[in-house]
This record gives C-alpha cells, structure tokens and sequence, in this order.
C-alpha cells in the first residue's frame, strides 16, 4: 500500500487506532491539544492530511468540506455524525466512517444508570447531604418510584437500544415498547418488543429512553406538545443527543409536572450552562455526555475508526460506512 498517506487525528484518542495505523505505514499527526480544534485550524491541518479521523466536536459542514474536496475519507471516531454534513460529503465523493456497536455497552450503562438515579433521585439527595440537609428519617419526604414491572419505550430501537431493553427486562422485568420506521424482529423475538405508534409510546411508556440519531425529522422533537402526551409518572431519558428534546420545554414540563422526571448525558447547547435550573431540580440526573466513555468502548471506537481507514485504502471497502453513495 501506499505508504506516504496522511491520517490527521483531531483530537487525542487512545492509542490503539493511531498505533494500527501507523503499522500498516500511514504518517499520522494527531491534534496535540486538549481543547476542540476551531475550524480554521482543522482546514488548515486536513489540508496536508489525506484522510481526516474526526470528532464529533468538529464542524464539518459545506464550507469545510469544499476547502478540503481532496481527502480520500473522513473517519468519525463516534457512532453519531451529525456533525458532518453528509450529502455534501457524498456529493463530493468523500465517503465517512463511523463506529457503531462498540459502544452499545457503554453508552446503554449510562441510560439504565440514569433511569435508577432518577426514579430514587440519588443526584438530588448527594447534592443534600453535600449541603449538610440530610437531617432525620422523613417517611413522606422525597419519594421515588420503583421500576419492577413498568413499561420501557424506547424512541428508536438500534443497537444501544437494544442493550437497554435487555438491562431493563432482566433486572426490572420491564415491558419494552418501541417506536421505529422499520420492525425490529428481533427485539420482538427477544424481548417480547411491541412497535407502536408515536403516539402510543408517548402515552404508554413509564420510562422513555431516546436511541435515535439526531436528524431533520428528530430535531427538537421532543417539546411541550409531546411532553403534554406523556404519562405524569413518567421519566425521559436522552443518551443520544441534546438537539432532539427541547430544553426549555423540558424544564417547564417538569416544573408544571407535567412529567415526573428527567434523566441527560446529552443536552443542547454542550456544555450546559452551570446556572441551567435542570442541574437543581429534585428528579433531575445530568450527566456530561459520557455515554462512550469507558476503556473498552473508546480503545473499540479508536480501533474501529483505524480499520475503517486500512479497509478502504487497502480494498475500497469501508467496514461501517455511512454514505457508501459517495464511494460508487
Ligand atoms: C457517539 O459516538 O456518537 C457518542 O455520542 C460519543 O461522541
């Protein structure tokens, strides 16, 4: 193989996909910084770069990726893309990568992990203590709910998703709801999944997690309309991204209780305010996008961006491809 190709690194990753890549003889340069790479200076480096390996923090919009026509690839190290604009990048010929799978674990952890500390408010009775307000036994003081037997709805059934229907089934022995374009035939099989309609999830579901990618049809969907069509008792999840649910919309839902309580690792804008009121509110769990962060999902996802890069340079495939039009 050519062995002068480029790779920039945009951010500093675990060293596995680096190290792969340089094995099999590409230079790579990686972003020394431990901040995210402002636009200009990202062209100005993918400009020497044959293929750029991309964060979810980069801005790869148009204008990027006229300034940059010339790379072979672009390789997210994220199973999300939509921060690259993706028919643009077909249009130029400059097919993306990404790291689906490798993740599902993870980032399914920190949703199930969210729903337990909502439904028992362990964030808001932590920051109580911190205050020194622990005081006596209070029987009627800060109830949560319990999850044995209730309804999961899950607003877009992939892989993540799939692995938080299994969590729940089998340590709660939830019922598991979903709301998808296509039938997911194997959560049917599995978990005894049912597809509903839109509507359906929002009126049934106890728990409602969103797994769906951040699109035109997603975006701030979740809003006080669809809120006021939500069960009272129930909690929403987002592990996916904070542009689907409407933030302000979100706090006046639970400030009005309309719905009972609210779990993030995402929000919008990121990263959320300190002074955001969501931060205080007694049913309320936020944490700061962390869904992939463990050692064995980001040592997978650098790995998974490296093999993408490889397979395409050595045999024109792309393993996970999300535009494989801007290959043909
Ligand atoms: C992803 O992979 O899309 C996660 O959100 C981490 O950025």
């Amino acid at each position: 193989m050519n062995s002068k190709l480029k790779v920039f690194v945009s951010r500093k990753i675990p060293s596995l996909g680096p190290d792969l890549l340089r094995k099999e003889g590409f230079e790579v340069k990686i972003w020394p910084e431990e901040r995210p790479m402002q636009q200009d200076e990202l062209i100005q480096e993918a400009k020497q770069a044959d293929i750029l390996l991309s964060l979810g923090e980069n801005k790869i919009d148009p204008y990027f990726l006229n300034e940059c026509r010339h790379l072979k690839m672009i390789s997210q190290f994220a199973v999300g893309y939509d921060n690259i604009h993706i028919p643009e990048a077909t249009r130029l010929g400059i097919p993306v990568g990404n790291t689906p799978d490798v993740l599902s674990e993870a980032t399914a952890d920190i949703a199930f992990g969210l729903m337990i500390a909502v439904s028992r408010k362990f964030f808001f009775n932590h920051k109580m203590i911190l205050a020194g307000g622990w005081g006596s036994f209070k029987p009627t003081s800060h109830l949560g709910q319990e999850l044995a037997g209730k309804t999961l709805g899950i607003f877009g059934l992939g892989s993540i998703g799939m692995v938080m229907a299994q969590r729940c089934q089998g340590a709660f022995g939830m019922k598991v709801i979903y709301y998808n374009r296509t039938s997911n035939e194997l959560a049917e099989k599995q978990f005894n999944a049912r597809k509903v309609s839109f509507d359906e999830l929002l009126a049934q579901s106890d728990v409602l997690s969103v797994h769906s990618v951040l699109s035109d049809e997603t975006r701030g969907l979740f809003d006080r309309q669809v809120f006021s069509k939500m069960k009272p008792t129930s909690i929403f999840i987002n592990t996916a991204r904070g542009g689907i649910h409407h933030e302000e919309d979100l706090y006046e839902a639970l400030q009005n209780k309309v719905i009972w309580g609210a779990g993030l690792d995402v929000t919008n804008p990121e990263p959320m305010d300190k002074d955001n009121p969501l931060l205080q509110m007694e049913n309320v769990a936020i944490l700061p996008h962390i869904g992939s962060a463990t050692v064995e999902a980001r040592d997978g996802m650098s790995k998974l961006a490296a093999e993408n890069i490889i397979s395409y340079i050595k045999s024109g495939v792309i393993p996970h491809c999300v535009n494989p039009a801007a290959i043909e």
